[in-house]
């Protein structure tokens, strides 16, 4: 299923390849830097628990009144008007960190998300929004959310946190050097401080779980990985923020796992083969 909001550096076009790399066996999957949470819709809800966390208070309050008060928050957007003025006003008053209930927080957040230039949060994008099209998706997403945890914590909390033999952790951080489109209103910001302090904790002698990260394929990210036992493999996508101008233009990502991420059909073949 799809996500109920779009996200900067959501994983839409990537989701079905995170999927794919996924190990088998692990009985609970944590997605560290939830944001739009598109993998975490998309993968089997199965049996495993599932846990969602980010550090942006407002957007975590969002999916916590989505799982638990999906008809107050619907209500509470029926009536908003796509318009720049109240764009702003909301923008404001959510900067401001205001003393209004949880479902009307959250509703103020949903509407900057959907009405702002590629759901950066911070530009009115003009164009037709319309609102109750969205409903059925927040319905779907209330549904899904249902068994999982919500979780509000700086990564270097909530992984030791949840670190087990069969613990897996799907971990897709701001991407290096790009880093500041993650300073806004909720949101602390990520240094490139914090990319060493990540890797220092999945790199860690004592780290138990299973680890997939995707990140843009870069040397610094590279350079921080580069050690015994540690998979990496770039992989390709349209890079839609370009399409308009370049058709076709391709990104480049990276994804780094403890484990052998080579695809299944991949190893299946390579198996059959040595059987023949
Ligand atoms: C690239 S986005 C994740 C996108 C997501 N995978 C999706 O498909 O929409 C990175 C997320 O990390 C969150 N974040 C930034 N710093 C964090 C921290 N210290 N701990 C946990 N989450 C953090 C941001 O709020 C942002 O939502």
């Amino acid at each position: 299923m799809n996500s109920f909001h779009s996200w900067v550096g959501g994983k839409k076009l990537l989701r079905e390849e995170v999927v794919r790399r996924f190990p088998p066996g692990c009985r609970r999957y944590v997605e560290v830097f939830g944001g739009g949470g598109w993998v975490l819709f998309h993968k089997n809800p199965g049996g495993d628990e599932e846990v969602y966390n980010d550090f942006n208070g407002l957007l975590v309050n969002l999916y916590r009144c989505v799982r638990e008060k999906p008809d107050l928050l619907i209500r509470a957007l029926e009536f908003v008007l796509n318009a720049r003025e109240d764009f702003d006003r909301i923008r404001r008053i959510l900067g401001a960190g205001p003393r209004a209930t949880a479902v009307q927080r959250a509703a103020w957040f949903y509407q900057i998300i959907c009405q702002s230039y590629g759901s950066g949060l911070t530009s009115f994008a003009g164009r037709p929004a319309d609102m109750w099209a969205k409903f059925p998706l927040i319905r779907q997403a209330h549904h899904r959310l249902r068994r999982g945890v919500i979780e509000h914590q700086d990564f270097g909390r909530l992984i030791p946190h949840y670190d087990r033999p069969d613990t897996f952790f799907y971990l897709d951080p701001p991407y290096h050097e790009t880093e500041g489109y993650y300073q806004n209103i909720g949101e602390a910001g990520f240094t490139e401080a914090d990319h060493i302090r990540l890797r220092d904790l999945l790199l860690a002698p004592d780290f138990q779980g299973k680890f997939l990260l995707s990140y843009n394929d870069d040397g610094f990210i590279r350079g921080l990985y580069d050690a015994p036992g540690i998979w990496m493999e770039p992989v390709t996508r349209l890079n839609n923020m370009r399409q308009r101008y370049e058709p076709n233009c391709q990104f480049a990502e990276l994804f780094i796992a403890n484990y052998d991420i080579r695809n299944r059909l991949e190893r299946q073949c390579t198996l059959f083969d040595s059987i023949s």
